[in-house]
């Protein structure tokens, strides 16, 4: 299990958001068969908690493996969303391509095959949601252009930022994830810390921030940000 929450509570909340259907089904079945990371079932429900809620016009997903997690914010958007989605691995594009294609979102989902640290350089759209969710160690490199083209209204949502417990537990840390915890730290205390900006730590699945900018009158905040 995770590291974040008891195994039992973590059992009892998967038991509640049930096994899934079709596509989504086939895909959780692939991933774990091949031993392909995809989001965690908590992970999972949130983004399509947030599709529902925030009905974003534009996505920004950064880390796209198989194709699971733009799948399934399109089918929670009732094919109403428009997905870019980074990855850099070739097999991943190769699977991605095919189960997108199957999914019938292949006019709705982008990829772009590359590295995200060049492929956000040349992106100059505005996305009112952006999923990050590759590179563990370089969200913070990510960030300034998430950012750049986050719309006003729009939220960041970063999976693993707890990083199997590993971020805010030292006891909990294995020797050579240390660079990739560190930087993981720099990025939680960038979001917290920034006046500008808004983040909740959800302490599921492996630890997820949302970030979204705050107001110019809500500077004065809970965060040890008030002025
Ligand atoms: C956790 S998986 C993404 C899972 C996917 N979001 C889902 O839940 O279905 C992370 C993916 O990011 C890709 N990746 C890692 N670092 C990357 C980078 N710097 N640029 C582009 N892709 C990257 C990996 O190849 C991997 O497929």
């Amino acid at each position: 299990m995770s590291g974040i929450t008891y195994d039992y509570m973590e059992k009892y909340l998967r038991e509640l958001i049930g096994d899934s259907k079709g596509i989504i089904k086939e895909l959780e079945e692939f991933a774990e068969a091949n031993g392909v990371p995809i989001v965690q079932k908590e992970a999972a429900r949130l983004l399509e908690f947030m599709v529902t809620v925030k009905k974003p016009k534009k996505i920004l997903e950064l880390g796209t493996a198989i194709g699971y997690s733009s799948i399934l914010m399109e089918l929670a958007a009732e094919n109403n969303v428009e997905i870019t989605t980074i990855e850099r691995d070739d097999k991943m594009v190769e699977y991605a391509t095919e189960n997108i294609k199957k999914a019938g979102f292949e006019d709705k989902i982008t990829i772009l095959h590359g590295d995200c640290l060049e492929i956000l350089e040349t992106l100059d759209d505005e996305y009112d949601l952006i999923f990050m969710d590759a590179g563990k160690g370089h969200y913070s490199h990510f960030l300034p252009h998430c950012l750049r083209m986050l719309a006003k209204d729009g939220m960041i949502i970063a999976d693993n930022v707890l990083f199997r417990g590993m971020v805010a537990c030292k006891d909990l840390m294995i020797r050579r994830k240390i660079t990739i915890v560190k930087r993981m730290k720099n990025y939680m205390e960038t979001i917290s810390q920034d006046e500008n900006l808004l983040t909740t730590v959800l302490p599921m699945g492996d630890g997820i921030a949302l970030t979204v900018r705050r107001n110019e009158n809500e500077k004065t905040g809970t965060a040890g940000t008030s002025r």
